[in-house]
C-alpha cells in the first residue's frame, strides 16, 4: 500500500519527506519519490527500490525547499521501476496517489487522443493530466482537480503541487486514506499519522470527498461530492510512535484483520460489471475462449494458501462444473501428476516467492499447462512466471499469520469462478448480477462480522489455558475448519486441529472429554443438520462446543454453551465471514498467552527455501 507524505511551511522540506516516507515503510513499498519546488521550478527524484537509496542520491544535492510531496510505491499498476515510481509530473502539475484508478485505460485513450504523452504505466498519471488539461483551460488549482475527480472512478488519496501555485498543497480523500497535521505555522498531509507525529499531535482524518487546501496561511477543506465547507475541528493523538504505526492496534494482525472490508473492497474493485453481468478478462489477461477450452484445473499452494486452494475447489467445481484438483505444492512437485491437454493451474501466493509453490508453478508449465497467478506482490516471481495474474491489491500483510491476504484469495476465487461459468455458459446472466450484488455487499458484512470480537474475546480468556482444540467444519467451510487450526497452532502453539465434521466417527471423537473446545461451523446451508448432529455427539461426550453459526439461526441455541452470530451471505462467501472469528480468536488467545504475535518463533513471513 502505497503512502504519501507532504509538507508546507518554514522548514526545509526534504529531510521531513525523507523522515516521513521512512515512518510509512511499515506499509510496503517498492519504489520511492519526492517533490519540491525551488525558485518556482519543480525538482523530482524518485528511485526503485528503498528509501535510503533515494536518501543517498539526493545527498549530494543539498536540496532545500520549503514545499513539497512523497510518496513510497506499492506497484499495483506496472512494475517497481523508476519510471512508475511517484510523483507522477503533467505539465507544472506534479501528483501522488494511493488507491487504485479503476477507469485510468479509457481516460489514458481519450487524453493521447488529445496530444497527451504518458511515460509510466500508472493508473496515476491520468490524474496529473487531467488536472494539467484544465489548468491549461485557465482553472485554479482547486477547481482543475475538483473537475479532473469527477472523471475518475475509484479509490484515491491525492497529493497534488502546482508550478503555477508554488504556495499550495492540495490533498483530496476518497476511499483510501489522509491526514492533515496541524503544526505551529506548517501543514502536512500523509497516507497515516506517524509520518508527522515527530513534528505534530495535532491531526484532522479526512473523509471522502474531502479536499484540503494548504498554504502558507493555513488549512481550509470543502467537501466536494456535497459542495460543503468543513469545519476543521484536530483530534490530539495520543499513541506512542510505535502505535501510531499500526493505526493505532496492538499487533499488525489485528490491524490486518479489521483492514479486510478495505482490502476486499479493492480486491474485487473494477474486476466485473453488473450490468453486463460478466468479469473483466482483460484484467488477468484471460480471454473467453481459453477459459471456454479448459478440461481441468489443478489449484496448488501452501499453508493458508492452499487453504484458499481448497475452497476455491468448492467454489468453481460447483459455479462452473469443470473438474478441480487441489495440491499442497510440495507435493505436485514430487507426485508424478497427470496434466492433460486444457489444463489450467491456478498458484495461489500472498508473497508469490514461496519456494514449493514455484516450483510446482514450473513443473505444470514443463507439464503443458496454463498458469495463473493469484498473488499479493507485483512483480513477483510467481506473477512474473504466469500466463495471467489476478493481484488481490490488499496491501502488504506485516504479519506473520495470513488473515486479509487469506481473505482477499477467497474473493479473487468467487470473482474466477464466475468468469468460468460464464465463458462457458453455465451461468444465467441474472444468477451472476445476483452473485455480484452479494459482491457488492460484502466489505459491510465482513464490517459488521467484526463486532463479534467482544464476545470472541470473551472465548478466549475462557479456553486460552487448554492444551487442544478441534475445529470442525463441512462442505466450503471444511478448509475454514483447517485454518481455524492452522492460525491457532502458528501463533499460540496450542495443538489444535481441523476436520471435516462427517471424519468425526472415524477417529477424533475419541480425543472428545471436558477439556476439549470443538469450534463447530454450523452455516445455514444443506449441511446444517449433520454439523448440528456432530455438535451433539460433541455435547454428549462432554466437550465444549463453541458455535460459529449465522443471524436468525434458532436451532443452533440448545446445542452449544457459546455461540458467535455472523451475518447472512450467500454459501460461496459464508468461508470469508466465517474467518474473521477464527482469526480473531487465534489472536486474542496468542495475546492472552504472551505469544509473539505478529513473529511467531520458527515461522518466517516468505518461505524462499524448500
Ligand atoms: C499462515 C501463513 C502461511 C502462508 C504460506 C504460503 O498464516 O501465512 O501458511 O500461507 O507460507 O505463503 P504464500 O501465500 O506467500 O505463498
Amino acid at each position: 500500500m502505497c503512502g504519501i507524505v507532504g509538507y508546507i511551511g518554514p522548514k526545509n522540506v526534504i529531510p521531513i519527506l525523507i523522515n516521513g516516507l521512512k515512518k510509512l515503510e511499515y506499509r510496503g513499498y517498492d519504489s520511492a519519490g519526492i517533490c519540491f519546488l525551488n525558485d518556482g521550478q519543480i525538482g523530482i527524484r524518485r528511485c526503485a527500490g528503498k528509501i535510503k537509496a533515494l536518501e543517498t542520491s539526493i545527498k549530494k544535492d543539498r536540496l532545500k525547499s520549503l514545499i513539497g510531496i512523497g510518496h513510497t510505491r506499492w506497484a499495483t499498476h506496472g512494475k517497481p521501476t523508476e519510471e512508475n515510481a511517484h510523483p507522477h509530473r503533467a505539465g507544472g502539475i506534479v501528483v501522488v496517489h494511493n488507491g487504485i484508478i479503476e477507469n485510468y485505460i479509457e481516460l489514458k485513450e481519450a487524453l493521447k487522443k488529445k496530444g497527451h504523452k504518458f511515460t509510466s504505466e500508472t493508473d496515476t498519471e491520468v490524474i496529473c493530466h487531467l488536472i494539467y488539461s484544465y489548468t491549461k483551460k485557465g482553472d485554479n488549482l482547486e477547481l482543475a482537480t475538483k473537475k479532473a475527480l469527477k472523471h475518475v472512478d475509484g479509490a484515491y488519496a491525492i497529493g497534488v503541487i502546482s508550478e503555477a501555485e508554488p504556495d499550495k498543497i492540495i490533498a483530496v480523500k476518497n476511499d483510501s486514506p489522509l491526514c492533515i497535521g496541524i503544526g505551529k505555522g506548517e501543514y502536512f498531509i500523509a497516507s497515516d499519522i506517524p509520518a508527522f507525529l515527530k513534528y505534530t499531535r495535532d491531526a484532522i482524518i479526512l473523509e471522502n470527498g474531502d479536499m484540503a487546501t494548504l498554504t502558507r496561511e493555513g488549512c481550509s477543506i470543502t467537501n466536494i461530492i456535497s459542495n460543503k465547507p468543513v469545519r476543521i475541528k484536530p483530534t490530539t493523538i495520543t499513541w506512542s510512535p510505535a502505535m501510531a504505526e499500526k493505526g493505532g492496534y496492538k499487533h499488525f494482525m489485528l490491524k490486518e484483520i479489521y483492514e479486510q472490508p478495505r482490502a476486499v473492497a479493492d480486491t474485487i474493485r473494477g474486476r466485473f460489471s453488473v450490468e453486463k453481468a460478466d468479469v473483466n478478462l482483460k484484467e488477468f489477461s484471460l480471454d473467453k475462449a481459453a477459459l471456454k477450452g479448459l478440461n481441468k484445473i489443478f489449484l496448488v499452494a501452501c499453508g493458508t494458501s492452499w487453504h484458499a486452494a481448497l475452497v476455491g475447489k468448492y467454489m468453481i467445481e460447483d459455479m462452473a462444473r469443470i473438474p478441480c484438483e487441489v495440491d499442497i505444492a510440495s507435493e505436485f512437485r514430487y507426485r508424478r501428476p497427470l496434466v492433460p491437454k486444457g489444463s489450467l493451474m491456478i498458484v495461489i501466493t500472498q508473497s508469490g516467492e514461496t519456494a514449493d509453490t514455484l516450483a510446482a508453478q514450473k513443473e505444470a508449465k514443463r507439464l503443458g499447462a496454463k498458469t495463473l497467478t493469484i498473488c499479493n506482490v507485483v512483480g513477483s516471481t510467481s506473477s512474473r512466471d504466469a500466463d495471467s495474474i489476478f493481484y488481490t491489491h490488499s496491501g502488504p500483510e506485516i504479519g506473520v499469520a495470513s488473515t486479509k491476504a487469506f481473505t482477499t484469495q477467497l474473493s479473487a476465487l468467487y470473482i474466477f469462478s464466475i468468469a468460468v461459468a460464464r465463458a462457458r455458459g453455465g451461468m444465467k446472466p441474472a444468477k451472476a448480477r445476483e452473485l455480484f450484488e452479494d459482491l457488492l455487499q460484502l466489505p459491510e458484512k465482513i464490517e459488521s462480522a467484526l463486532h463479534c470480537d467482544k464476545e470472541i474475546q470473551k472465548i478466549a480468556r475462557k479456553f486460552h489455558k487448554v492444551n487442544d482444540f478441534l475445529y470442525l467444519g463441512r462442505g466450503i467451510n471444511y478448509p475454514i475448519a483447517l485454518e481455524g487450526a492452522l492460525k491457532l497452532k502458528e501463533i499460540s502453539y496450542i495443538h489444535a486441529e481441523g476436520y471435516p465434521a462427517g471424519e468425526m466417527k472415524h477417529g477424533p471423537i475419541a480425543l472428545i472429554d471436558s477439556n476439549m473446545p470443538v469450534v463447530a461451523l454450523a452455516h445455514d446451508d444443506h449441511v446444517l443438520e449433520k454439523i448440528l448432529s456432530n455438535m451433539e455427539e460433541v455435547k454428549s461426550r462432554g466437550g465444549k462446543v463453541i458455535a460459529i453459526a449465522t443471524e436468525g439461526n434458532t436451532k443452533i441455541k440448545a446445542r452449544a454453551p457459546h455461540i458467535v452470530y455472523l451475518p447472512k451471505t450467500n454459501y460461496y462467501l459464508t468461508p470469508i465471514i466465517f474467518s474473521i472469528p477464527l482469526h480473531l480468536l487465534a489472536y486474542h488467545i496468542s495475546v492472552l498467552r504472551k505469544c509473539n504475535v505478529d513473529q511467531p518463533r520458527n515461522l518466517a513471513k516468505s518461505v524462499t527455501v524448500e
